[in-house]
């Protein structure tokens, strides 16, 4: 029994997955391996770096992919969303910002605009924007993000799309990390699941192996939203975003202090980085959501996509869990 939804009949795709932009981490080989797989995949365009982006749309080689960016990012460096566009990408992602200034470069260059929110409010500005995909990301999630909890919020967007006579297609995004995951997901309305966690865990992603080693080891209890790794970094978050990691030695140092660790900032900040390039998953961060306690093992981003879509489907046949009178 295929999952067709109306993401895969408009997308071409033969699972309704698509992989999350991760900063960093969602390379080409990565995109390219949940499109092979079925799903469509996403290079993580991240904060903008023209040569890394060159050089990981030329890693996808000629595998349909898209591509994401934080927004409030690109409108320092509005070029990078040309540049990418010239590379025929399936769509472009944008989260954590304004998506208006961007929709008609998009649209005009034949890609599809999928915007990330974390409000209701938020998908209003997406659907005047002309987005053909909302991403209706809750707190669950790994990595920046804001407070509303997917279960209520994918809903909520649905019927706000309903409402307004919007075709536009939702995703749910936030824990899904395995077949019941998404089957809850399609449950709640959505047209398909973005998911970011669980292929932090895959071999193509870019993470050192002791950062995979420790999100795999620990359970859903150990992640927190915090500031405190955006301050180490220097990167200059609006405050309605706090990015979700694993709770770690240097979290726990300095979240609730994060005035202190401001007055001590190069330090810190030095520490922070030879640790990142290290792999050290104390005093770096290790970027992840709650769907950590899903997952038990690197593997392939193929198996991922491919056990998630067989769990997905005994899920609906409804298993025998499940008692009708
Ligand atoms: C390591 C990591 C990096 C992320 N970087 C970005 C990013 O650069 N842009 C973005 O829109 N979302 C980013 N996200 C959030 C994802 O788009 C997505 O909302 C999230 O991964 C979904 O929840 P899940 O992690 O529980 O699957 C990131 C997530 C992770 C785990």
């Amino acid at each position: 029994m295929p999952l067709r939804t109306r993401l895969t009949e408009r997308f071409g795709l033969e699972h309704p997955i698509v992989s999350a932009p991760m900063a960093f981490v969602a390379g080409g080989a990565l995109a390219a391996a949940v499109s092979r797989a079925g799903g469509l995949g996403l290079i993580g365009g991240g904060y903008g770096d023209g040569d890394w982006l060159d050089a990981q749309f030329a890693a996808a080689g000629n595998q349909a992919v898209g591509c994401g960016f934080i927004t409030w990012s690109l409108a320092r460096q509005p070029q990078l969303l040309a540049q990418a566009l010239e590379r025929r990408p399936r769509a472009i992602m944008l989260s954590f910002g304004d998506p208006a200034p961007f929709a008609e470069e998009v649209h005009a260059a034949g890609a599809m605009l999928i915007c990330q929110v974390q409000t209701v409010t938020q998908a209003r500005q997406a659907l005047e924007a002309g987005a053909e995909v909302i991403v209706a990301q809750g707190s669950e999630a790994g990595g920046h993000g804001a407070v509303r909890g997917t279960t209520t919020l994918v809903p909520e967007i649905h019927d706000l799309c309903a409402r307004c006579g919007s075709d536009a297609l939702v995703l749910a995004a936030g824990g899904i990390a395995d077949g019941r995951g998404l089957a809850a997901a399609l449950m709640l309305g959505a047209d398909g699941v973005l998911v970011g966690t669980c292929l932090y865990a895959a071999e193509e992603a870019l993470v050192h192996p002791t950062l995979q080693r420790a999100m795999v080891a620990a359970d859903g209890d150990a992640t927190i939203r915090t500031s405190v790794v955006d301050i180490v970094r220097n990167r200059d978050w609006p405050p309605e975003f706090t990015i979700r990691v694993l709770r770690n030695a240097l979290v726990d140092r300095w979240h609730g202090r994060e005035d202190v660790l401001k007055a001590q900032l190069a330090d810190a900040a030095r520490c922070y980085a030879e640790a990142a390039a290290a792999g050290d998953p104390d005093e770096s961060a290790v970027i992840v959501g709650e769907a950590i306690g899903l997952i038990d093992q690197v593997r392939p981003a193929a198996e991922v996509i491919s056990s998630m879509v067989a769990g997905a489907e005994a899920q609906l046949r409804g298993g025998d869990r499940l008692i009708v009178a």
